[in-house]
């Protein structure tokens, strides 16, 4: 029996969501919440896959292709079917057809709230399991079968959320191109995310994107030109530590975010808040439709005075920090 092991960082989106799915770039950041995954063989049970998450789903699929939920019922398939199809395109590129595996998964990530919970979880198993059969997987690799798998459940994915997952750091990602340059930020940002507490299927708010860009061509192109120069100019200002002019750029990203769409009544609340408590700009992060909130404070104890503030309001905040390392194998 062999055993494997990676982590994968979770990420927030700090301008270019949605955006970026058709071709304008967008800047994230891995951020210090891991999901990691040990892997084993299975000696005795060659024809299946059993998977557990400790966010309450388990499950075994056959190499038959049937599916058994050990826990989490009907939730357990939808979330546990992209982490199977990252061990089966593992498997078939290492030609093992006839081998049983265990993964076993641990979330520091909340799930479904835009934190990028399911590309971690993607890139640590394509990792973890990859590592049973060579020693060092190459990043490369495990981030596009880590996107190939994440294309089970969301199938316009950029493949931004997998990128700074594996490579981790800030960057400015180009989906035409899938790739990035890394931001060196001048000075740190201190960060505050803000959880609505609504759940979001990221496919779902992806589709009803689409649908509004299909009704609304000329204003849908002239938002995203808008959302690519806010990036542009958000970079500068990354590079060169300008904190009013990146929040500046958030406030307008987010009023972007709101035309086409994706925003919701909890996230003008926690804006709200967060502005009220000294934010420099907040906006959301990610898929949106509730989901979490990004703020940027202007120093580490402005960020501890902001997240208390919306904790006091009855949400979930919490204070994040840029990890650097990316996948760990
Ligand atoms: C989701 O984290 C980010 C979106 O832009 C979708 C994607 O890039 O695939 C909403």
């Amino acid at each position: 029996m062999s055993h494997g092991k990676a982590s994968a960082p979770a990420k927030v989106i700090l301008f270019g969501e949605h955006f970026v799915v058709y071709g304008s770039p967008a800047i994230l950041a891995a951020i210090n919440k891991r999901i990691s995954v040990d892997a084993r063989t299975l000696l005795h049970d060659e024809d299946k896959i059993v998977i557990r998450s400790d966010i309450g789903v388990a499950g075994e699929y056959w190499h038959n292709g049937e599916f058994n939920a050990l826990e989490g019922g009907r939730k357990a398939k939808a979330v546990l079917d992209p982490l199977y199809v990252a061990i089966k395109h593992v498997l078939l590129m290492r030609n093992k057809k006839k081998i049983g595996i265990e993964v076993n998964i641990s979330s520091r990530v909340p799930p479904g709230i835009g934190l990028g919970s399911s590309a971690a979880s993607c890139v640590a198993t394509v990792a973890a399991v990859d590592s049973l059969f060579q020693k060092k997987p190459s990043r490369q690799k495990v981030c596009e079968l880590a996107i190939k798998s994440e294309r089970q459940i969301h199938k316009r994915t950029s493949g931004a959320d997998c990128y700074v997952s594996t490579f981790g750091g800030m960057m400015q990602y180009y989906s035409k191109s899938k790739s990035f340059k890394n931001i060196e930020e001048k000075g740190s940002l201190s960060l505050v995310v803000a959880s609505t507490g609504i759940k979001h299927y990221t496919s779902d708010l992806v589709a009803g994107v689409k649908r509004f860009k299909d009704t609304n061509k000329t204003l849908f192109e002239s938002l995203a030109k808008q959302a690519s120069d806010i990036c542009l100019q958000a970079w500068t200002a990354i590079e060169s530590g300008r904190s009013d002019k990146i929040g500046e750029l958030m406030n307008e990203n987010q009023i972007i975010l709101q035309q086409i769409g994706i925003s919701h009544p909890k996230v003008h609340n926690i804006i709200d808040i967060c502005s009220k408590a000294g934010a420099i700009g907040a906006k959301i992060t990610g898929a949106g439709g509730g989901g979490a909130v990004i703020a940027l404070a202007a120093s580490k104890h402005e960020g501890t005075k902001i997240a208390s503030h919306v904790k006091a309001a009855g949400y979930q905040s919490f204070e994040v920090e840029i990890d650097y390392n990316g996948l760990s194998v």
